[in-house]
């Protein structure tokens, strides 16, 4: 992955010097301790292992320099030109400060350099920050699945997001 992306700069967070980077197994004690404040349902361990191990995903950190400490994390599937965005949370001390959106960015046009041109995702109704971080950057709604988070009964909101005409980044030239 590029080291930095300059056109993505106006994105990134103030006050906070941020390294983008793909997370190693050493950085899930870091990403379990986010996990379990940030989800009714958080995913295993296990899952994380799985998902660095797995060819088609790409877990990405933002972690803050130069400590290194881990504010937020993304996951994301990339299949032919298709990214699904699997997971994100950040640190719940650092949110509303431009962190989730700036990962975010980075990870979707890492995706978008590997060939995604949609990107996809589910979010509560009630995930408010969410829903708007996801809206800002051009994310729109294409469907529901009634009940689809089993502990509450909540349904999913099914998001799409056409990376080759996205605002937040810049044009493709193909
Ligand atoms: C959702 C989440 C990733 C957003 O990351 P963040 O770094 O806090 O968000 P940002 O600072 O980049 O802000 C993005 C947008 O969300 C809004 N926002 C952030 N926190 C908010 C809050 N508590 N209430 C309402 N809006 C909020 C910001 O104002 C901004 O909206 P704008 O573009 O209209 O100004 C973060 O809140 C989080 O980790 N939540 C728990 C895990 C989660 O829900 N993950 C997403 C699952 S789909």
């Amino acid at each position: 992955m590029p080291e930095s992306y300059s056109h993505l700069e106006q994105w990134a967070p103030r006050g906070l010097r941020l390294l983008i980077a793909p997370l190693k197994a050493r950085h899930l004690d870091a990403v379990m301790a986010i996990e379990r404040v940030s989800f009714t349902t958080p995913w295993q361990r296990s899952l994380f292992e799985a998902e660095l191990r797995h060819r088609h995903a790409l877990v990405l950190g933002a972690l803050s320099l130069p400590s290194e400490i881990l504010l937020a994390y993304l996951c994301l599937w990339l299949v032919l030109d298709e990214v699904q965005v699997q997971n994100l949370a950040v640190h719940p001390a650092y949110r509303d400060r431009g962190v989730g959106r700036y990962l975010l960015i980075k990870g979707l046009e890492e995706a978008r350099r590997r060939g995604a041109r949609l990107a996809t995702l589910e979010v509560r109704p009630s995930n408010t920050a969410a829903r708007r971080l996801y809206n800002s950057l051009g994310f729109f709604e294409v469907g529901r699945r009634p009940g689809y988070y089993q502990s509450e009964g909540e349904d999913a909101i099914l998001l799409d997001c056409n990376l080759a005409k996205s605002r937040f980044l810049p044009p493709i030239a193909d």
